[in-house]
């Protein structure tokens, strides 16, 4: 099979990694992809944001399944197009991303279908936000409707935070239109965990949780970023509660949104609070999580050409999904600034000296005119590594990770920490 991975992130690097090692594909593209990209496929030079041309190489190319990473595209409704013109697609169409590009249509699905959330109000004028505010007791969250690049939700700790997010929301409009409706939400405590599960619109198969660091400090001190690093399984979310999660969550979500007539395919992430009254939802993603899926693909056991297949076929209830027991952690190396602003184009060296066991997932990297590998972004590497345990992962990832540089980079030395206290 020839197969097509949309995006160019550690997300993207990780599908492709894991794809290239099933038996059954002949050959691999990812668009546009980066330097880590280009060893375990072609890299195609099309932007995720141009759909035409992305359906395009996929016809030209003999395409036999594309896997889409990124939101945007999802949005813009990619998988809509490819189907259009017969094209195998693992993502969700337009309409079921909907549950992730719109925050108040995933909350008005949730309460409909009785699926457990924080309380919330929306807003749509500035005068009823600042009443509603006024009147409830902080902490409160604020958050804008649409996609805001992660930064859309704002946990406000005073009144007068909340009374400034909605006026930057509703009235400033520092997000466009994807604050033009505000979600005023009560504000939940408790560990988070990322649990995703494919599904064909039907059957509903939990991949293994993961959780995910926001922060770019050690502590989770200083900024949010993209994510700094990810690790599975978390501890304090076992079996059984992945169980009732996807009893009362996910299977509910999925059906709902067939019976809203937006029948879901791809693979559904949940982002989860572990509240005293159970797993309660703070958001859905239509996509794969990064970088959870760096720190989750290194531990499926089966081919994973298969199980998107089953996806886009509709005969997930048909295949066994398994799982090692190994645990895996991974943490990213960010330039030197980020979440700031930063330089490209540094040298990385050391590439080719970490141990086998250990992966390397390219984000924002490149090829420059000498053929060295150098930096392209803010995060420019995950480094993940898998052991028999917690302990035996992170002292694999933490041995490693200095095998690896770049001018000036930083990473969080505290993945996984929370599970050796
Ligand atoms: P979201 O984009 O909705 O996932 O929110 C981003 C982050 O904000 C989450 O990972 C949580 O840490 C925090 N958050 C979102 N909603 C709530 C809530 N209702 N209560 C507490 N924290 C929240
Ligand atoms: N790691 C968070 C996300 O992928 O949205």
């Amino acid at each position: 099979m020839n197969i097509f991975v949309i995006g160019s992130g550690g997300r993207e690097h990780a599908l492709a990694w894991k794809l290239a090692q099933s038996p059954k594909v002949k050959k691999l593209f990812v668009a546009p992809g980066n330097a880590g990209t280009a060893a375990v496929a072609t890299n195609l030079p099309i932007a995720v944001s141009d759909l035409p041309g992305l359906a395009d190489a996929a016809q030209r190319l003999a395409i036999d399944l594309t896997v889409v990473g990124p939101e945007a595209p999802l949005a813009e409704g990619i998988a809509d197009l490819f189907r259009a013109r017969g094209l195998a697609i693992f993502g969700p169409t337009k309409a079921a991303a909907e549950i992730e590009t719109s925050k108040v249509f995933a909350k008005d699905l949730m309460f409909k279908y009785a699926i457990p959330c924080a309380r919330s109000r929306t807003f749509t004028t500035l005068a009823d936000a600042l009443d509603y505010v006024k009147g409830h007791a902080v902490p409160i969250v604020v958050k804008a409707d649409g996609l805001a690049a992660g930064k859309g939700a704002i946990v406000c700790q005073t009144r007068e935070q909340a009374l400034q997010a909605v006026h930057d929301m509703l009235s400033n409009r520092v997000f466009g239109p994807a604050g033009d409706r505000v979600l005023v939400e009560e504000c939940l405590s408790g560990p988070e965990v990322s649990l995703l599960a494919f599904t064909d619109g039907r059957t509903v198969v939990p991949l293994v949780p993961a959780c995910d660091y926001k922060r770019v400090g050690d502590g989770d001190q200083g900024p949010n970023t993209g994510g700094m690093g990810s690790y599975s399984p978390p501890g304090f979310f076992g079996p059984e509660l992945v169980h009732r999660a996807r009893e009362t969550i996910l299977e509910p979500a999925v059906q709902a949104l067939a019976r809203e007539g937006r029948p879901y395919s791809g693979v559904l992430y949940a982002g989860l609070m572990l509240t005293r009254d159970g797993p309660k939802v703070l958001e859905f993603n239509a996509r794969f999580g990064d970088p959870e899926t760096q720190a989750i693909l290194p531990r499926l056991k089966s081919d994973l050409v298969e199980v998107l297949l089953a996806v886009v076929q509709g005969r997930l209830g048909d295949i066994k999904v398994e799982w090692s027991e190994d645990a895996c952690v991974a943490t990213v190396l960010s330039s030197a600034g980020y979440p700031g602003s930063y330089q490209t184009g540094f040298p990385i060296v050391g590439l080719d000296t970490v141990d086998r066991d250990v992966q390397v997932f390219h984000a924002g990297t490149a090829r420059n005119e000498r053929g060295e590998v150098v930096t392209a972004g803010g995060r420019v590497l995950a480094v993940a590594a898998t052991g028999a345990d917690m302990v035996q992962a992170r002292q694999r990832l933490y041995a490693n990770v200095p095998r690896v540089h770049f001018q000036g980079y930083h990473y969080r030395r505290d993945i996984a920490l929370r599970e050796l206290l």
